[in-house]
């Protein structure tokens, strides 16, 4: 399986990321989002990350774009990646329509952070071909993709996307579906603990964020990366998390909750626990 085409459905901050480093590896992306005007986005994002990179000795710009297209639709591809809204009813039936439109042979996965891949492999007619593909953010930059095998995965669809992260220039690592699987099942209550500091006075945010920054050698601290994240995208992880564990201890903090509610999740909305330009 060379997934020589590869059909990218949502063009956010990680779809747009994951599209942009398959086309990178010399892939031909078809490139396609529901949203008015996301595609034009996801690409203009993409353009300023390659020529960040190209700055840097990367590929040309034009180059890697040339290998994408907007499509307004779902098209037949050998490999679909899905990265739409963090909602379990909209990616059964995105998974539904793509095991109507791809080929047979193709493989579907998904990029979703939390929601059971098992779940979507039902959906589907080819079950044995589903599986989870998890990129991190900004996906041009870090390297892990998270590898999940749905109850159902075949052992040659998993070797098949294990190397292709690895054509990618990722490094894959393996984990079983169970809610948040390995990343947010460890980052998820990280965040959410920060989250209950910041509620509970023990520290304004700036100082939470140092103490994570400097005291543990994290890049950036739990609330400035929760911005990153999406406030929205945590709290649906956390209720994942509280719904599938059944322990109190994954219940999204009131705070971040209260904060999605208004509005504010973070650098997408300009404005999370920080405000942004
Ligand atoms: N495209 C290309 N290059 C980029 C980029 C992008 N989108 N974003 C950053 N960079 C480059 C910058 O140009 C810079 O390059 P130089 O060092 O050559 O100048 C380098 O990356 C570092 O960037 P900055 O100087 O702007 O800032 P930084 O050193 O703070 O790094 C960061 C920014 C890469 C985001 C870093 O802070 C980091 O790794 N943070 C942690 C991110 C993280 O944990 N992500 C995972 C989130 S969880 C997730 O995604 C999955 C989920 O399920 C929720």
């Amino acid at each position: 399986m060379d997934f020589e085409h590869v059909l990218v459905v949502g063009a956010g901050q990680m779809g747009g990321g994951i599209a942009q480093v398959v086309a990178g590896s010399g892939r031909r992306v078809s490139l396609y989002d529901a949203a008015p005007g996301a595609t034009e986005h996801g690409l203009d994002t993409m353009r300023k990350s390659l020529e960040k990179l190209a700055e840097k000795g990367g590929a040309d710009a034009d180059e890697v774009l040339g290998r994408v297209s907007a499509v307004d639709d779902l098209v037949p591809a050998d490999l679909l990646i899905e990265a739409v809204i963090e909602d379990a009813a909209a990616k059964e039936d995105l998974f539904r329509r793509a095991d109507e439109v791809l080929p047979e042979a193709a493989v579907l996965a998904s990029n979703t952070s939390s929601i059971p891949i098992t779940a979507l492999a039902a959906v589907t007619g080819r079950p044995d071909r589903v599986i989870g593909m998890h990129f991190f953010n900004p996906v041009p930059v870090l390297e892990l993709v998270e590898v999940i095998r749905a109850a159902q995965t075949s052992d040659e669809t998993a070797r098949a996307i294990t190397a292709l992260a690895e054509d990618l220039g990722k490094v894959p690592a393996q984990a079983n579906d169970f809610p948040g699987f390995v990343s947010n099942r460890i980052l998820m209550p990280f965040i959410n603990d920060a989250a209950y500091a910041l509620l509970e006075g023990v520290a304004e945010p700036e100082a939470i964020d140092t103490i994570a920054k400097l005291g543990f050698a994290h890049p950036m601290g739990p609330l400035a990366l929760a911005d990153l994240i999406g406030l929205d995208t945590c709290v649906a992880i956390m209720d994942v998390l509280h719904e599938g564990l059944g322990n109190p201890k994954y219940a999204p903090c009131p705070l971040l909750r209260q904060y999605v509610q208004a509005g504010r999740l973070g650098r997408k909305s300009g404005r999370g626990f920080y405000t942004y330009a």
